[in-house]
């Protein structure tokens, strides 16, 4: 293999940037070319793209967001879209691609994979809800951006002993707010895992720990929760505030930390993952590799078949470590 391919795709994450510069100096460093291609399968299909040299991933490394852009491109998402993409690789002679997402992203690696070139997926996103793998690049600066955060209102609601309903991102999953809620000791996490029931998972936890002298309380809410509480005749977080407020007496606020969960220099272990991930995805190229998706396994880098990763693994949350928080919160 002599020319590659790299991009990122889906919503962007801290790490990214660091997973990039893997990908391109391992490529250099193995004698390949490697173009560099904007705004994910879009700028793919378009044609948007340039080489890249060692030089041109310097100093990103600590860098937030990605340097090459990312979208949800629609038009990928065809059989058209895919025979543009191939057309586009093979007049630049693109004889493999890295990519680096989510499961969107590990999807269009696979079609492109059946349809000829070679694909390997590299995780980025802060929701760790890819089945194959213990973590995602992207989950651990968000969650200390979480903490930091909470960390802040928990200052403001324990001076006015109020109560804070803070909802995360996570799609249909409930890392961010299960270990964001362990990692800032928030009364009540509201995960999609679990059958959701207001008054046994709120109000009377509420009321329990106010009778051992508790004033101020952080609900932490995973945005797959929302929907819930819809069935349940209330529309958001700022209703869930109200609802709280009307069964305990304690003045309570809501906030959505939204996309700010995203930004922000990675971490070390983001930074570490990207690079780990990175390298193995290009080397897994130069040995005839197509359609594995790279990840971690209890700290070890392994790869698996993109379409086993996507399609046949669910990704379970740890329901222990629910329990564990739940008997700590008091
Ligand atoms: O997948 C990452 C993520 O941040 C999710 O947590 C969230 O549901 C979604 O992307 C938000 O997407 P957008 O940036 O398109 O609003």
């Amino acid at each position: 293999m002599k020319t590659i391919g790299v991009l990122t795709s889906g919503g962007d994450a801290p790490g990214m940037n660091a997973a990039i510069r893997a990908v391109v100096r391992t490529a250099r460093e193995n004698g390949m070319d490697v173009y560099a291609i904007y705004r994910g399968y879009q700028g793919l299909m378009e044609d948007d793209m340039k080489l890249f040299d060692v030089r041109d991933v310097s100093d990103i490394i600590q860098r937030g967001g990605t340097i090459l852009y990312s979208a949800r491109s629609t038009g990928f998402n065809s059989p058209e879209g895919v025979a543009k993409a191939v057309e586009v690789c093979r007049k630049r002679g693109i004889e493999g691609l890295v990519v680096i997402g989510g499961d969107g992203t590990f999807r269009g690696a696979r079609d492109l994979s059946n349809a000829g070139i070679p694909c390997i997926g590299v995780t980025g996103t802060i929701d760790n809800d890819i089945a194959s793998t213990d973590y995602t690049v992207g989950f651990d600066t968000a969650l200390n951006t979480v903490k930091d955060m909470v960390d802040r209102l928990r200052d403001t609601v324990e001076s006015h002993s109020r109560c804070i309903v803070v909802e995360v991102m996570g799609r249909t999953c409930g890392y961010l707010a299960l270990y964001g809620g362990i990692a800032t000791g928030a009364t009540c996490i509201l995960i999609p895992e679990r059958k959701l029931d207001l008054d046994r998972d709120v109000i009377e936890v509420m009321r329990r720990t106010q009778k051992t002298g508790k004033k101020h309380f952080v609900i932490m809410v995973a945005e797959g929760v929302v929907p819930m509480l819809k069935e349940q005749g209330i529309d958001d977080i700022s209703g869930l505030a109200k609802f709280i407020q009307s069964k305990t007496g304690v003045e309570s606020r809501s906030i959505d930390l939204g996309h700010c969960q995203r930004g922000g220099s990675p971490t070390v272990r983001d930074r570490i993952t990207a690079s780990m991930t990175g390298n193995r995805a290009v080397h897994l190229l130069l040995e005839g590799m197509s359609n594995r998706v790279v990840v971690m396994q209890k700290g070890s880098v392994v790869d698996y078949d993109i379409t086993e990763a996507v399609d046949r693994m669910t990704k379970e949350i740890d329901l222990d470590l629910y329990r564990l928080a739940m008997e700590i919160s008091i």
